[in-house]
């Protein structure tokens, strides 16, 4: 029996073809394959510098210098890791919710993760940022090779990131294997995890986390996902430390183990999801707490009152901005905003302001609730001053 795979399945398969993306069974198939496929002066000398640890940084550099020589040279030295970009992608393809519009990805390499993210949101815009120049030709390259134009690479040290980036500008920031490079994530030694959490020489330069956080948009969706070799429990504990003590929450209960082969070794690392917001686990008890005995039926006609109309529509995933207008009351009473969401089955009129009044009005068809949307505006533009938006990003620039 076959079992069908799914659209984004597929996308994944297609994009690792398209770059020849293949695990090796082992180390002797990798050299092997490279001595067929490249210079053999050029292979023996990556072989030499493979062989350096990653705290050396000159021949760290060598390494990439080399590797990073030619496109191919750089896809052919990425195979080891074909099996984890696999599962990466994989767990990507499963993530449900709105797709991030902004994304960065730092320590970019060669671009074969930002230029996978651009090709499975081709709506979004990726940036991918790496401190070595020869990194962000090859990335260039990838992504014209694979005609995408959605995505973009600059030269730039982590530690930059919050000079050179706005503010709470993206919705995703996304790393794989690259704080190794530029931290010590070694475990001190320990008898327990409660010890260890104690220790005060864990990772103690946290600066880049810190920077990496005042670029994320302060909503609960905007999310740092990172996934490093951290292969056991102990390096888990300092790693979660370290980003909670940034000002990051960590998402426990969205994360998992990717599984992988790596020449033939079988190999695991945990995927990180931290965000911005520390009060998600309040937000759900205060959300449950006030939903408690309470049957939130949703139907066309139905109109729900703060606070039913606020849980039920923040807690909607999947639905699609239309239009809106906000409103700011000119007697200094606040301001309101009026917004038309899309979703699958239903549409929505959610009137809602900062002071604390909530209405959502449930519609089955677009005209029903685009003719209220402009009847309620009528009602309310004569009080203040109106803004009128497209989209969120567009309501993000309102002056307030
Ligand atoms: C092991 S590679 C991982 C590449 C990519 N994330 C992937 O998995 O395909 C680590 C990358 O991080 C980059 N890197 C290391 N330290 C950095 C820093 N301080 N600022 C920017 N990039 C850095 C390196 O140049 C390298 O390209």
């Amino acid at each position: 029996m076959t079992i069908k795979k799914t659209r984004e399945e597929q996308l994944v398969i297609q994009y690792l073809n398209k770059l020849g993306l293949k695990p090796y069974k082992n180390n002797r198939q990798f050299w092997d394959d490279l001595k067929r496929r490249h210079n053999q002066d050029i292979v023996n000398q990556l072989s030499e510098k493979m062989k350096v640890n990653d705290t050396d940084l000159d021949s760290l550099s060598a390494f990439y210098e080399l590797k990073n020589s030619s496109l191919s040279l750089s896809i052919d030295v990425s195979k080891i890791s074909a099996d984890l970009y696999k599962k990466y992608f994989d767990w990507f393809t499963t993530q449900k919710g709105q797709a991030p519009k902004r994304i960065l990805e730092v320590g970019c390499d060669n671009g074969i993760v930002a230029c996978f993210l651009a090709t499975l949101y081709p709506d979004s815009e990726v940036i991918g940022i790496d401190h070595r120049l020869n990194t962000i030709e090859r990335a260039k390259e990838l992504a014209e090779k694979l005609n995408l134009s959605n995505v973009s690479f600059i030269q730039m040290e982590i530690g930059e990131v919050a000079t050179r980036f706005d503010k709470q500008s993206f919705d995703l920031i996304v790393s794989l294997s690259v704080f190794h490079e530029l931290l010590n994530l070694q475990t001190p030694r320990y008898w327990s995890i409660g010890e260890l959490l104690e220790m005060d020489e864990t990772i103690d330069d946290t600066s880049s986390f810190i920077s990496l956080k005042t670029l994320l948009k302060n909503n609960p969706s905007s999310k740092w996902i990172s996934c490093e070799r951290l292969p056991f429990m102990g390096a888990i504990s300092v790693w979660a430390k370290a980003i909670t003590a940034s000002g990051f929450h960590i998402l426990w209960d969205e994360m998992q183990y990717l599984h992988f082969q790596e020449l033939g070794e079988q190999q695991k690392m945990p995927i990180f999801i931290a965000s911005t917001q520390n009060n998600i686990d309040l937000l759900e008890k205060v959300y449950a707490f006030e939903s408690k005995d309470k049957v939130l039926q949703l139907f066309d006609g139905k109109t729900l009152k703060e606070p039913e109309a606020e849980i039920v529509f923040e807690q909607t995933e999947d639905k699609e901005f239309v239009k809106g207008v906000e409103i700011h009351f000119t007697n200094g009473s606040g301001n309101m905003r009026i917004e038309c969401w899309k979703t699958r089955e239903k549409i929505f009129l959610y009137q809602f302001t900062n002071i604390g009044y909530r209405e959502l009005k449930v519609f089955g068809n677009i005209e029903k609730a685009l003719s209220d949307f402009e009847n309620l505006k009528e009602q309310w533009t004569p009080y203040g001053k109106t803004y009128h938006y497209e989209s969120i990003e567009e309501r993000e620039q309102i002056e307030t």
